[in-house]
């Protein structure tokens, strides 16, 4: 099949990739009522078609914390990508630097801060989850400030991790010896992926994570230390903590309500993401795009907003930014192209959400992403 859409692309991942992969990825918490929420709703926003407006010149352009984006948006931190393809964390960070846009390592990252930064020849944005190890969280920050992160994205949605049925059924995190002999068989169904990523694509162990803790060596390990670690009792007062030891720009990822936005703002924080975790972790909550004008109304003049959450088409990213984000993440648009191709399929995968984003502005008549705003909705 000859890709045209992020769906395409899901496709293609669904067949290439193991199921318990797939799983991961596609799958949300509980009854992935808010994952389904994220794309329905972004899906139920009406555009306002207008005509005659000289759309001959468009400028999708835009800047945040310094940096010059080609378009406004920015590859999520997604957990396990070196698993998805062979290095995986390093052949999106490039297929982002060709495209212009930046992408974000995740702490749950295959691959580490320097090992990305050096393929891709630009460092990513880092995130960054509160880890109860403060000495392990403090060195972290050393590592992605010495290798130049731009930005940081400290992941606050995420005090426990959410139920994810899919991973429990497919022994994603802990795994019996049934689901064991179910993965190695499943591996061998899927050859190209067998050898691109099991057979070459090691080590696979969690790379910024790895010098915590020496016992640490499966994915499962891991799990079992990201359980113990994560530190349920973090309050605001931690951000003072974090802007220590980071100079650079702070983005809160996982806020949803705007009193919480709120306190960001109080807090200093550069940035937020509107987001639900990509409907992994609360069930039952609002979708970020649902969630996204309130916020924008109440603080958009004294942060930057940033969405993510179902975003999976050009369109979608000139409907979250008429609903007041200056940009959005993309998460499973660009880990299912990876699964799929590689980095050739995050860099197809882009290129078709900026020919859709052109299409768009051109028909509601915005000639400049940064002049979107509510007034491109039909309401
Ligand atoms: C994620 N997400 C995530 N977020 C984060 O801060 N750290 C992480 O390690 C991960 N890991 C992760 C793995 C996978 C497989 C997915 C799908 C998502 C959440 C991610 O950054 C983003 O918020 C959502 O993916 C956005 O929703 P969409 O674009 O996937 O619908």
């Amino acid at each position: 099949m000859r890709p045209a859409s992020v769906s395409d692309y899901r496709e293609l991942a669904r067949r290439r990739l193991p199921r318990v992969l797939f799983d991961y990825i596609d799958g949300g918490s509980y009854a992935e009522a808010t994952l389904a929420a994220n794309v329905d709703d972004l899906n139920a926003l009406t555009l306002r078609q207008r005509v005659m407006r000289d759309v001959s010149r468009l400028s999708m352009q835009t800047e945040l914390f310094g940096q010059t984006l080609s378009m406004p948006v920015v590859l999520a931190p997604v957990g396990l990508s070196g698993m998805y393809a062979r290095r995986g964390e390093t052949q999106a960070a490039r297929a982002a630097k060709a495209a212009g846009v930046p992408f974000s390592l995740s702490t749950v990252g295959v691959c580490t801060i320097e090992e990305v930064a050096a393929a891709a020849g630009t460092a990513p944005w880092f995130q960054l989850y509160m880890i109860k190890d403060r000495g392990f969280m403090a060195q972290v920050l050393e590592r992605a400030s010495a290798a130049g992160c731009p930005a940081l994205l400290f992941t606050v949605d995420l005090p426990m991790p959410g139920a994810r049925y899919r991973d429990t059924r497919n022994g994603m995190i802990a795994t019996n010896v049934a689901q064991k002999l179910s993965q190695a068989i499943d591996g061998l169904a899927h050859p190209g992926w067998l050898w691109d990523v099991q057979l070459n694509g090691g080590p696979h162990t969690l790379g910024n994570v790895a010098g915590a803790a020496a016992e640490l060596r499966t994915i499962t390990d891991f799990w079992a230390w990201i359980g113990r670690n994560f530190d349920p009792s973090v309050t605001w007062d931690d951000i003072a903590w974090v802007r220590e030891r980071w100079k650079g720009p702070i983005i809160l990822k996982g806020v949803l309500d705007v009193e919480d936005a709120a306190e960001a703002v109080a807090r200093g924080v550069d940035g937020i993401v509107v987001s639900n975790h990509g409907g992994r972790q609360l069930d039952g909550v609002a979708s970020g795009i649902a969630a996204l004008p309130r916020i924008a109304e109440a603080v958009g003049d004294r942060l930057t907003i940033l969405m993510d959450g179902g975003v999976r088409s050009g369109l979608d990213v000139l409907k979250a930014l008429a609903s007041g984000a200056q940009a959005c993440l993309i998460g499973r648009a660009w880990a299912w192209s990876l699964g799929a191709r590689g980095e050739a399929g995050v860099g197809h995968m882009l290129q078709i959400l900026r020919g859709e984003l052109r299409m768009a502005m051109a028909l509601t008549g915005c000639t400049d992403v940064r002049a979107a705003g509510p007034h491109l909705l039909d309401r």
